[in-house]
């Protein structure tokens, strides 16, 4: 990977990365599209790293196709597909002990009920740039706070990687398109695009000038929680940085998490 990098870049051809964990759907291919557009070459990487799952979670059931992804990708004319083992992106403990958390911004959210999940972001998204040295990387809005960790580890480590978002791909029914949305049995899968809807009507409320902020809030996790969910979080929150809004702020975004039995759905939307 890095000698077809050193190639690339000698040429003076720029790079355009995807990372993903696999397990490729049409959102994925979207930032596949998004970077073909924006460099001569494109490199996707597959690789489920065990850093971001916590102890209890799906790591040994994360699904994994590979060869259904590969043809996906030749299909799109990707340049490299890069899928290193576990020992090549962590070759010793060191490295697998690495730690980057960025206080308030990946220990709120998904980082209070993933302790540890965007430090194993930070972690392999780190390493995964000082590999393929890509000029630009493209990101999932889908993944709202694992982008702004993204952005801050790009600032913080001053790499120079430029980061663009692509936005959330949607099921017909509104769900976000997911590889965790084939854990669904078919009943929770007919629930699931309530998530969806319930986070358009908060932020119709929000337009719409209601307050208190909780007030909201509280009505959507009712309705989840009334819809056979178990809401970890509904919030509405500063689109920048996700701190606490006050409530004549206009740059917002409303996040959510909920359990649909054991699979953990995440979803948002921009206000
Ligand atoms: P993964 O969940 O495979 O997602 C890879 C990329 O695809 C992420 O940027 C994610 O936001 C984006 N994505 C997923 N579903 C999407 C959808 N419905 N619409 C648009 N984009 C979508 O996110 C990860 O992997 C990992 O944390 C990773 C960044 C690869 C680090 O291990």
């Amino acid at each position: 990977m890095k000698a077809l990098s050193d190639a690339f870049h000698k040429n003076d051809e720029r790079i355009a990365f995807v990372p993903t964990m696999g397990n490729l759907h049409p959102g994925h291919m979207q930032l596949v599209e998004k970077a073909e557009t924006l460099a001569p070459k494109t490199v996707v990487s597959i690789f489920v790293n065990p850093l971001q799952f916590g102890k209890n979670e799906d790591l040994d059931s994360y699904p994994r196709t590979m060869e259904h992804d590969q043809h996906l990708l030749e299909l799109a004319s990707v340049d490299v597909l890069f899928a290193p083992t576990r020992n090549e992106i962590y070759p010793d403990e060191n490295t697998s002990k690495e730690v980057i958390e960025f206080p308030g911004l990946s220990d709120v959210l998904c980082g209070a009920s993933r302790p540890g999940h965007f430090s194993g972001v930070a972690v392999v998204v780190k390493h995964l740039f000082e590999m393929i040295k890509p000029d630009v990387a493209i990101f999932g809005e889908k993944d709202y706070q694992q982008v702004l960790v993204i952005k801050k580890l790009v600032e913080e480590y001053q790499l120079p990687v430029e980061i663009v978002t692509v936005p959330t791909q949607r099921e017909i029914d509104g769900l976000a398109m997911s590889s965790r949305n084939g854990y669904l049995t078919e009943q929770q899968r007919q629930t699931a695009p309530l998530l969806y809807k319930v986070l358009c009507h908060a932020r119709e409320q929000v337009k719409a000038g209601l307050v208190p902020f909780a007030e909201i809030e509280q009505q959507a996790n009712e309705q989840l929680d009334k819809a056979g969910f178990k809401p970890d979080y509904f919030l509405i929150r500063h689109s920048d940085d996700l701190s606490e809004p006050n409530e004549s702020e206009t740059r917002l975004i409303v996040l959510t998490a909920a359990f649909l039995g054991e699979t953990r759905l995440i979803d948002n939307i921009l206000i």
